[in-house]
């Protein structure tokens, strides 16, 4: 017998489907589920938009006092926003500034899923499941360039895969809050899975999981 009201933590790079598998998850569990990547890329947009600079750490933080977004945006997921989100989430005054939220979010009555870089090591060490979501970068760029072409934006394989190399280098290597594995979580390698195949994969090791304790 499956439990109610766990906590789920998802974790890994760019574009390796943690997204849509935190989402489905939320789905079959019935759980609320957080894109926590979403927070920094609405204090990018918001710094953006005012023509701050993402450069100057005190600027970044003021773009989250009051901290309001349009989830549908699709501004939140476009290049620029996605490079200064990158940038400003290695601010530790801005990931303290998020930090509650998040935290909030992970600690209501009926459980929660939140999908991030360092939900199972930061946000929620005590989360009942961690997955750990990666896959190869050449797997990761050929989505990431799809699903540009599936919403009219050009994206070069090669262009693609280096700043994906980039992104991975500066989320992994920054001092505060690296992208790293949490000891106790199950890693999902997606490499050679397709969606459903993903995502049955992360319901099966997730219900085992829960359904022991
Ligand atoms: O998952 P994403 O691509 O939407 O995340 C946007 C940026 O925010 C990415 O560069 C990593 C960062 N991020 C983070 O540092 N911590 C999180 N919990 C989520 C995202």
């Amino acid at each position: 017998e499956v439990r109610k009201g766990f906590v789920i933590a998802v974790d890994g790079p760019a574009a390796s489907g943690k997204g849509t598998i935190a989402r489905a998850l939320a789905k079959h569990f019935d759980l609320p589920h957080m894109d926590t990547g979403l927070l920094y890329r609405a204090v990018a947009l918001k710094l953006w938009r005012w023509g701050g600079d993402p450069n100057v750490e005190f600027e970044a933080l003021r773009a989250c006092d009051d901290l309001g977004f349009d989830p549908g945006d699709e501004e939140l997921r476009s290049e620029p926003v996605s490079r200064i989100a990158s940038k400003i989430s290695s601010y530790p005054s801005v990931r303290d500034a998020l930090l509650q939220r998040q935290r909030d979010f992970a600690a209501q009555e009926g459980g929660a899923v939140l999908d991030g870089r360092d939900i199972g090591t930061v946000i929620a060490p005590n989360a009942d499941v961690k997955l750990f979501v990666t896959a190869s970068a050449e797997v990761r760029a050929q989505r990431r360039v799809r699903e540009l072409l599936e919403r009219g934006m050009p994206g070069h394989y090669e262009d693609v895969l280096l700043d994906i190399r980039a992104r991975d280098e500066r989320d992994a290597g920054r001092p505060v809050a690296p992208l790293r594995q949490a000891p106790d979580s199950l890693v999902l390698d997606t490499s050679d899975l397709g969606i459903q195949e993903s995502i049955a994969e992360a319901i099966r090791l997730v219900g085992e999981q829960v359904g022991l304790k």
